[in-house]
């Protein structure tokens, strides 16, 4: 089957190697031509691992191809993904231009049936409006079109393991032959019967879940499930506060509340909060949609303002430490929003050092990939070469992104180079008793911490 994704950004390129891998011809277009220049001179536009060998992989064996001609795409492919980008306006609610450009240009070129897949995250009742789209622009009366919703849940860092090994597969129909077309694209994916390019004795052989539902209904799952991670997170870290006001430890409270199976133990990190281009985002238009609908959604908006209290609380513990802040150099370990990506939209990280700033602090940073995307962001800091360095001469280390190779640090060197051997562990990655072991006044998210 020849399947065109429209949109080469994070999803778009995940969605269209992962469909090359399992099979599919694969059209994939962005208007954005020094990305398609990218991607054809055997680049990758960004970080993700395991995806620029995927991506190679598939466009030598011809299943993957990039373009920038969305009217090319369509002319050859029966089924389309829209993959395309749906920022946050100032309100809150999802822009949505993106999505609408790109079903215009679908309408003025194409002819006969289509399925048209929304993939990008929407609010609900999008489908509906795309339906209405194509029936009044449509420029040739013998182009049909179904309207489909399949959402995404590919977490950035691990998209691959997403995409091949999901939890579950959601599609959003109003015909049956929409309905039997996902199924056929997604059959290697369902049944599990692929050749697994990530894992070399790949365990996972269990059928995967297809949810068939209808269009609403799928675009509503996709926000309902980010918010409710997101509610866990906050959630978490609200209890993280009470254990540091009473002297509990928040680690052994959710790591025993996470074992009752109905709670689950993912997503209990307690922390500076979320971050990425999703949960913030989705959150504010979830919040939109529902008080739209009428429905009371008020407590979204304290999961999204218990969120945004971290960075606060963190400088907070940073001011009580330093007492004077203005003139002291600051470490800061970790720029992304999470490891094993270089996005910093909406990192927590960003938003400390920014608030340092403020405060007029030196900050010298050090991240394994996002240092090119956080230089663009704020350029007035100092990037430095390895974590070594930006605690070097450091009243303080801020630890803001849980990457392995921090754990891997000879932390015995950290604690000599620094002037004043205060950590504060904005992610909880390091034990409290080894941090102790080498003479750190440590502090974590959730505890007394040993050093206070
Ligand atoms: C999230 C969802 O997990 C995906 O299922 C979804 O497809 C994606 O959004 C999307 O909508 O496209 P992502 O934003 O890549 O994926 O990252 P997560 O792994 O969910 O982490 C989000 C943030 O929460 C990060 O800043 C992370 O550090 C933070 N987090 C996560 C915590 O603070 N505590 C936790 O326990 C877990």
């Amino acid at each position: 089957m020849s399947i065109a994704v429209i949109g080469a950004g994070y999803v778009g390129l995940i969605t269209a190697a992962g469909l090359a891998q399992i099979g599919q011809h694969v059209i994939c277009v962005d208007d954005d031509l020094r990305k398609i220049e990218i991607l054809n001179s055997g680049a990758m536009p960004l970080y993700e691992p395991g995806l620029g060998e995927l991506v190679q992989r598939n466009r030598q064996a011809k299943r993957l191809e990039f373009i920038s001609q969305i009217e090319d795409a369509v002319a050859n492919c029966q089924v389309i993904f829209i993959c395309v980008g749906t920022p946050p306006l100032e309100n809150g609610e999802a822009d949505l231009s993106s999505v609408e450009l790109v079903a215009r240009r679908i309408s003025q070129c194409a002819r006969g049936y289509h399925l048209v897949i929304e993939k990008s995250t929407v609010p609900v009742q999008t489908g509906r409006r795309l339906q209405k789209h194509f029936a009044v622009y449509r420029s040739n009366s013998q182009f049909q079109c179904d309207v489909a919703s399949n959402p995404e849940f590919l977490r950035e860092g691990s998209g691959l393991e997403d995409f091949f090994h999901p939890d579950r597969i959601v599609v959003g129909v109003d015909s049956e032959k929409a309905a039997a077309l996902l199924e056929e694209i997604y059959r290697p994916v369902l049944e599990q019967s692929f050749v697994c390019p990530i894992h070399e004795n790949c365990q996972s052989r269990s059928r995967v879940p297809f949810v068939v539902t209808d269009i609403n209904s799928a675009e509503l799952i996709k926000h309902a499930s980010n918010s409710f991670l997101a509610m866990k997170i906050s959630f978490i870290n609200m209890i993280a506060d009470l254990c540091e006001a009473v002297g509990a430890d928040v680690g052994k409270v959710a790591e025993a509340v996470g074992m009752d199976k109905r709670i689950g133990s993912s997503f209990l990190r307690p922390g500076v909060g979320f971050g990425g281009s999703c949960f913030p985002k989705d959150l504010q238009a979830f919040v939109r949609v529902g008080e739209e609908a009428g429905c009371d959604f008020s407590l979204l908006r304290e999961v999204e303002r218990i969120n945004q209290r971290r960075v606060d609380l963190l400088i907070n513990k940073i001011k009580h430490e330093l007492w004077v802040v203005r003139g002291k150099r600051i470490g800061v370990w970790g720029l992304a929003f999470k490891p094993h990506t270089d996005d910093v939209r909406s990192s927590p990280a960003l938003a400390v050092i920014r608030r340092l700033l403020a405060e007029g602090a030196q900050v010298r940073a050090y991240d394994p990939q996002a240092m090119q995307k956080a230089k663009a962001e704020i350029p007035e800091i100092e990037y430095c070469a390895d974590a070594y360095a930006a605690a070097q001469d450091a009243e303080a280390v801020l630890a803001l992104t849980e990457w392995e190779e921090f754990l891997r640090l000879d932390l015995r060197k950290v604690r000599q180079i620094m002037v004043r051997p205060l950590i504060l562990d904005g992610r909880n990655m390091f034990s409290r008793a080894t941090m102790a072991g080498f003479g750190f006044e440590y502090l974590d998210i959730g505890s007394a911490g040993v050093g206070s």
